[in-house]
């Protein structure tokens, strides 16, 4: 074999072999950074289908806006409150929002509590309505 092909190869494997303990070790480290009170919570989302209606950085429906960030505006009380003790959904006056039990609630806030640790430079932004425009 040449001697540039034993080379060429030679890096050729270098780089796979760099390239695959890189993103293993970025996926690892992830995983165990998750805690499991907020994996419990992020089960409960899916279970709920809260993505119906809201999105978590984004993903989801844009009915009920995002909750990536939900654990700022409310706290774990407020969360608490919110979640079993829901209140009407405006604009729909005879719905009301979907209701989760005490143990559910605890551990969508553990969920939330993760996810506001996780720095997302504001992404998604928030919608901005122009009054001027609309009243027009
Ligand atoms: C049928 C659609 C729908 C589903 C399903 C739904 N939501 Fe909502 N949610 C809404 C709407 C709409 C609002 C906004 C309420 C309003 O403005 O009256 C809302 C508001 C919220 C708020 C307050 C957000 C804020 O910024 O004020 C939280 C927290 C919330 N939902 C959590 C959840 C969770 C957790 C689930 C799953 C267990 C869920 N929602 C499922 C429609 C939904």
């Amino acid at each position: 074999m040449q001697f540039r092909l034993k080379i060429f190869l030679a890096a050729i494997f270098f780089s796979v072999a760099l390239f695959s303990f890189v993103i293993y070790d970025s996926i690892a480290g992830n995983l165990s950074n998750v805690p499991s009170e907020a994996v419990k919570g992020k089960i409960v989302f899916q279970k709920k289908a809260c993505i119906e209606c809201h999105t978590i950085f984004g993903n989801g429906g844009y009915y009920g806006g995002d909750l990536t960030k939900v654990y700022e505006k409310f706290g774990s009380d407020g969360l608490r409150e919110y979640l079993t003790n829901p209140p009407l959904l405006s604009g729909a006056k005879k719905k009301q929002h979907i209701y989760v039990n005490h143990e559910e609630a605890e551990e969508m806030i553990d969920y939330f509590r993760f996810l506001q640790s996780i720095p997302n430079m504001g992404w998604p932004p928030r919608p901005v309505f122009d009054k001027k425009k609309d009243s027009e």
